[in-house]
């Protein structure tokens, strides 16, 4: 009996959540400052931090695991921390390499923790001006984001969201996996509003300069190609 409530109570409090959550826009609220952080970041990401990734990342280049799956997660991380009002720069760079030793698509706990000696390297190398504590914290959370439940702090809170937002548009939204509420938000939206909210990322992109369309479709081309069975491509 003491389950059959535990079960009503839970299903109305999630019920509530994804009202609350579904409730708010989909869409990133247009200001200019956010549109202009956006952009800021998206081109930095794409034209700075991925072309650097590359070069020590294990990933291969499209595919379910693959660097743009990675450059995906850098475009919500980007949201969920304009969400949060936190830093944006170190959740890129954890979103950015938060996958690096990747070498498959298999089920695997430990790329995670894999990944700790390249993102110290390449922090070291290529960002030595973000304080030691940030590093400290990026590192933390990229090791931690295979397994992680209770995010430290914002930036592992806006990486494992990131990181999991597909697993709740493919597996189904699941609360007790999201830290934020962008994150529950994003992950809780219908198919259709998960159309809304890609053709809205695709269109800012392109609005900005920062990819054409054509790159874009290519890009979707290439990972249905390498990965024709899995990867969702809208
Ligand atoms: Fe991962
Ligand atoms: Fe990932």
């Amino acid at each position: 009996m003491a389950k059959f409530f535990r079960n009503i109570f839970r299903k109305n409090v999630l019920t509530q959540v994804q009202k609350m959550h579904t409730d708010a826009p989909i869409v990133i609220e247009s200001t200019s400052k956010n549109d202009t952080t956006r952009a800021i970041y998206a081109r930095k990401f794409v034209y700075e931090i991925l072309p650097l990734l590359e070069q020590v990342s294990n990933q291969s280049r499209y595919g379910y695991h693959g660097l743009t799956h990675t450059e995906q997660v850098a475009m919500f991380g980007i949201d969920l921390a304009i969400a949060a009002e936190t830093d944006v720069l170190p959740v890129v760079l954890a979103c950015g390499l938060h996958d690096c030793a990747r070498k498959h698509d298999k089920y695997d706990e430990l790329h995670g923790p894999a990944c700790e000696p390249i993102a110290r390297k390449f922090l070291a190398e290529h960002y030595p001006n973000v304080p030691q504590p940030t590093v400290e914290k990026i590192v933390q959370a990229v090791k931690n984001h295979t397994t992680g439940r209770q995010a430290p702090d914002m930036i592992s809170a806006c990486l494992w969201d990131a990181d999991r937002i597909r697993l709740g548009w493919e597996y189904g939204y699941r609360p007790q996996f999201m830290s934020t509420p962008r994150g529950h938000q994003l992950a809780s939206l219908s198919p259709q509003d998960q159309n809304t909210y890609i053709a809205d990322q695709e269109n800012f992109l392109v609005r900005h300069h920062i990819k054409t369309r054509e790159q874009i479709e290519f890009e979707k081309a290439c990972n249905m190609a390498q990965n024709a069975t899995k990867f969702k491509v809208r």
